[in-house]
């Protein structure tokens, strides 16, 4: 509820602000149009970010900021150096997908001591005195992959599939996972035949991954719990390999295109679905919020080991085959044509959004 709240006030601030008529449109316009925002992105070869990427910087334009994007590709230091250049830039916000939440917090505090406001997008930043959070509920992202597969294999063999280990919201995912599953540890009904993370939420490490537990169980696994629909594309590939696709259950996140093009064809359980234009859009606002100086109210903190950071967490939504048209496809995150694209036009559903 509270951070139902905190969703809503921040709308409601973005409406206000929107709704506050053409003079103000054109002040805030005004106000950021000597702002430069740096948006730090920890892997752009990764669909989900792509979308993110264009979201933010078409939402800061529309306020007349100019927003530079670099990508680290998955490289820590890589991401610590281009920070540390657009400080040298003189960006007046930072706006930072991390790759490694902990090595990242250094820069972090560097450009905070400089004075420049640091937002942590999507995932935290740890060890850093950083002016603000936005993300979703990451725990319940967890819960949810696992009330479904639970829901399907309520008892049976489980693989644990966890994403990049350097990421603070693989933990979370993890945590949530494990609040469901754990219960039925304890009772027998589910035995977790094995637990492995992938290095950069690799489709290459979990398809290794998952063809090695399937030598090391014979092939005995009956639910794997897969923390995005990156690796979970990766376990398909494995369990493809062993005519098991589409028999064994699979969780995923990100509503990838591929990952619902998978769930529709029947080979993927699930997805969560993170209403990128959401997360985006209200970053965006929260950047130029925070470089014109306005005050903001946030309703939830989350502590990252030096500070309580003023916190928006979003809500994701649970996606399968039964609600893809009225989720992700009504929203544009994906058209039809795409999302079904193999699927013959004769098995498809009625639609006639388009
Ligand atoms: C997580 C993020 C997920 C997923 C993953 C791989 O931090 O919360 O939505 O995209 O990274 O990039």
């Amino acid at each position: 509820m509270k951070k139902m709240v905190g969703v809503l006030l921040i709308s409601m601030l973005v409406f206000v602000l929107a709704a506050c008529g053409q003079d103000a449109q054109e002040d805030s316009a005004d106000d950021a149009s000597d702002l430069t925002i740096g948006l730090s992105v920890a892997d752009l070869t990764l669909e989900r970010w792509q979308h993110d990427r264009d979201i933010f910087v078409e939402t800061a334009e529309e306020h007349g900021a100019e927003v530079i994007v670099q990508s680290a590709d998955g490289d820590e230091a890589v991401q610590t150096s281009q920070v540390e250049n657009m400080l040298t830039q003189g960006v007046d916000v930072l706006v930072i997908i991390a790759h490694n939440s902990d090595s990242i917090g250094a820069v972090a505090q560097e450009a905070v001591d400089e004075g420049v406001p640091v937002i942590a997008y999507d995932r935290m930043i740890n060890n850093a005195e950083i002016d603000a959070y936005i993300s979703f509920d990451n725990e319940r992202v967890g819960e949810m992959q696992a009330e479904y597969i639970v829901d399907q294999v309520p008892e049976g063999r489980y693989f644990m599939m966890g994403g990049a280990p350097t990421d603070n919201n693989a933990q979370m995912f993890r945590d949530g996972q494990m609040n469901i599953i754990e219960p039925l540890v304890d009772s027998g009904d589910i035995e977790i035949v094995g637990d492995q993370w992938a290095d950069d939420w690799s489709a290459s490490a979990a398809l290794e991954i998952m063809e090695n537990a399937l030598t090391a169980n014979n092939n005995e696994i009956d639910a794997v719990v897969a923390s995005n629909d990156n690796t979970a594309g990766g376990a398909i590939q494995a369990l493809a390999a062993e005519g098991l696709d589409g028999e064994v259950a699979i969780s995923g996140q990100d509503a990838d295109l591929a990952g619902v093009q998978r769930i529709v064809e029947g080979t993927q359980t699930m997805t969560v679905y993170k209403q990128i234009h959401l997360i985006a859009s209200e970053a965006a606002e929260l950047a130029v919020s925070v470089g014109t100086g306005e005050d903001i109210d946030f309703d939830d903190e989350i502590e990252n080991g030096v500070i309580d950071v003023p916190s928006v967490l979003l809500d994701p939504i649970a996606v399968d085959e039964s609600n893809v048209i009225e989720t992700v496809i009504e929203d544009g995150f994906h058209s039809f044509e795409d999302v079904y694209s193999n699927v013959p036009e004769d098995e498809r559903p009625d639609y006639d959004g388009e």
